[in-house]
């Protein structure tokens, strides 16, 4: 990407398709990029968190089945779409929908997308507003020797304070809109570029405070030694929208970002390298955690305080703890940071065009709305914590639990990765699989006559009928027309 314009603020982005429109320099950046929106929250909260709650290896090995059969091949499919597309979500599957001969109803895909970028961005932010609050924390020494205990009390009171999480929330938000709004973009990737990697670094060396805990095998155990006794449906399913929400699927994020991709780059390498990039660094981050939360007899089921609970006991014990600490939770606020920033791009894009409002003007709107959003889940953790839904449906053949207590931000995060990513998904997968005209997508993978069938077969049948399964499957469906049957 050049230094002086960026793509992402080029203002013919959401206006009539330009010949000249910005493109990324190179493939290397286009995957920085990607990565950047992929690698966040979701890998090193998320994932280990809801490793956790489902009991560690059947999870693990659903998720990773999910990215390699439905991840990626979505992945490549919304790239597709979105550099042939060229255009805001909304526009493109219009437009794409127009050139193929279907339903202008397909915008209502992109749309869609924006809604779900809205919805997860609100309570992304108030998250790594709880990962800022730590930099400082972590920088005046807070955990230096302390138990599990203390720690455990360090975050409980964080999240029992409506006031200090609002203006965490209000800083981290204020951050993403300023770069959304100003165009530093190409800054910012510039620093991912060298912040990245010195996330990379630091896990590394905590994987070595790992190992010395005396519990790294029990932990490996944990997360790769399948138990599918402890898994459930509602495992299943939220392995799967885990892999949606890691790679930043279903919601045109990826799509935004594929519609700045030069025409010749190979889309087919570039989805693999995030994808495998994405799910280290989620590995990496189990690898830290598990063993840290045995060696100190912790729940693995702790919930969404997991990394808040467990690495500030690491650093705390360790040598130069109190630099790696800070130097960590600054690195993950970054990565957390240019995550949020695709979160909103989508609806930035759509904005500006269907209202014919500038960028900055779409950004001030939407940052005040996600604001107002965030409220929900700063209270889930305090003064609404007790108000909570849940959805059980019981019948002759099993119990379905659709939402269990579920507090606000719980519901959120349920039907943002569980129901509306995969949803988007299904749709790319089909749009991309059965409507589009293969010649188009022959023409913008070219990935020669071997793999074509292979992720065609991946996009129109493995992809589909196993977003659809899982979704039955929780629905309780499969174990209604199981019993039927007698099978
Ligand atoms: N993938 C990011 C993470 O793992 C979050 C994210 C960014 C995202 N853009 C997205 C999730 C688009 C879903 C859709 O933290």
């Amino acid at each position: 990407m050049s230094d002086s314009v960026s793509p992402l603020n080029d203002p013919s982005a959401s206006g009539k398709p330009s010949p000249n429109r910005e493109q990324w320099s190179s493939r290397l950046v286009f995957v920085l990029a990607a990565t950047g929106s992929a690698v966040g929250l979701g890998n090193i909260w998320k994932f280990p968190y809801i490793t956790g709650e489902f009991g560690g290896g059947a999870f693990v090995l659903i998720y990773l089945i999910c990215i390699a059969s439905i991840g990626i091949p979505i992945m490549m499919a919304e790239i597709m779409l979105g550099r042939r597309g060229r255009h805001d979500p909304v526009t493109t599957m219009k437009k794409l929908a127009k050139e193929s001969g279907h339903s202008r109803s397909w915008g209502l895909l992109g749309w869609m997308g924006v809604i779900s970028g809205f919805l997860i961005l609100s309570y992304y932010s108030v998250i790594a507003g709880w990962a800022m609050a730590y930099v400082p924390r972590m920088a005046a020494g807070t955990f230096v020797g302390l138990d599990a205990q203390a720690v455990n009390s360090v975050f409980s009171n964080l999240v029992s304070n409506p006031e200090t999480l609002i203006a965490w929330h209000t800083l981290f938000l204020f951050m993403t809109m300023v770069v959304v709004a100003k165009g530093v973009r190409g800054g910012l990737e510039k620093a991912v570029t060298y912040l990245m990697p010195m996330l990379f670094l630091l896990l590394v060396i905590l994987i070595f405070y790992a190992m010395g805990t005396g519990h790294f095998s029990e932990g490996l155990s944990y997360l790769f030694n399948p138990d599918f006794s402890k898994i459930t449906t509602e495992g299943v399913l939220s392995a799967m929208g885990h892999a949606f929400f890691t790679l930043s699927l279903g919601m045109g994020a990826i799509m935004v970002y594929g519609s700045y991709l030069p025409a010749h780059t190979s889309i087919a390498k570039a989805s693999i390298l995030v994808a495998v990039m994405d799910t280290l660094v989620a590995l990496l981050a189990g690898m830290i955690i598990f063993p840290i939360v045995f060696a100190n007899a912790l729940e693995p089921g702790a919930g969404p305080g997991l990394i808040f609970k467990t690495l500030p006991l690491a650093f705390g014990q360790m040598d130069y703890g109190t630099l790696f600490g800070t130097l960590f939770f600054i690195l993950l606020v970054f990565a957390a940071w240019t995550s949020s920033i695709s979160l909103i791009e989508p609806a930035i894009t759509w904005g500006m065009k269907t209202f014919q409002i500038s960028r900055i003007k779409t950004s001030v709107i939407s940052g005040i709305l996600v604001w107002f959003m965030g409220l929900f889940t700063v209270f889930s953790f305090n003064l609404a914590s007790d108000v909570t839904i849940s959805s059980v449906i019981s019948t002759q053949y099993g119990e379905f639990v659709i939402l269990k207590d579920a507090t606000a931000f719980d519901f959120l995060d349920y039907l943002t990765s569980n129901i509306m990513l995969p949803l988007g998904g299904l749709m790319i997968a089909i749009y991309a699989g059965w409507l589009m005209k293969q010649e188009y997508s022959r023409e913008e993978l070219s990935v020669g006559s071997f793999w074509f069938p292979i992720w065609s077969i991946l996009v129109r049948y493995v992809a589909p009928i196993m977003v659809i399964i899982v979704f039955l499957n929780a629905m309780g469906v499969v174990a209604f027309v199981r019993s039927i049957m007698g099978v």
